[in-house]
């Protein structure tokens, strides 16, 4: 079974002004689709194919370029839908808040660092808050479209919210201002999303 582009759970202007229409058709449509694509490609005949996205990630060879770019990309982008939403934005609650004060100081101290992460990552690639088994949370980053369950990638642990700061992801809008990209993406982040990952992957 090949992998499929996933469907939005929302339209492409829903998440306007913060993120505009012609870049989520363009990102899910072409880009997504593209990765999803030379993923199918790149696993096709190989012992790779009929494996979940995760169990390929988190055995994968760094030197295998196709799946890496490309399973990552497929993967990264699944994600990112899903942890945005029109009615998103405000604060955490629950669990999840708790474990952020823990882990950061204050939900407000979090959102400084994975902002800092997500503006210093230098080129193409994604910031990325993880929880660890026992619930424990953890800000990092990486490059391109390597995530935290790929091993030896300097970030661990299981994403459950990542923000992707491609170009591709804000130019349009934004144009060199990613930082104001990361501020305006705080306003659509599906926090019931991130709680139900961080339940089900502690
Ligand atoms: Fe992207």
């Amino acid at each position: 079974m090949a992998f499929e582009l996933p469907k939005l759970n929302y339209a492409h202007d829903a998440l306007e002004p913060h993120i505009d229409a012609k870049t989520m058709e363009i990102h899910h449509g072409k880009h997504h689709a593209g990765y999803t694509s030379k993923l199918n490609a790149a696993i096709e005949g190989t012992d790779l194919e009929g494996k979940s996205i995760e169990e390929i990630l988190q055995n994968l060879d760094l030197s295998n370029g196709a799946v890496r770019n490309n399973g990552g990309g497929f993967y990264n982008h699944r994600l990112f839908w899903e942890v945005m939403s029109p009615d998103g934005g405000g604060n955490p609650s629950g669990d999840l808040a708790k474990a952020i004060d823990d882990a950061f100081g204050s939900f407000d101290k979090f959102k400084e660092k994975f902002s800092n992460a997500a503006a210093t990552q230098f080129g193409s690639g994604w910031a990325w808050l993880c929880v660890h088994q026992g619930g424990s949370l953890e800000v990092c980053s990486t490059p391109n479209q390597d995530n935290p369950i790929m091993p030896n990638v300097g970030c661990a642990g299981t994403p459950i919210l990542g923000i992707d700061v491609w170009e591709h992801a804000y130019y349009l809008n934004y144009q060199n201002k990613r930082p104001d990209y990361i501020e305006a993406f705080f306003n659509v982040i599906n926090w019931d999303k991130v709680s139900e990952l961080y339940k089900a992957n502690k």
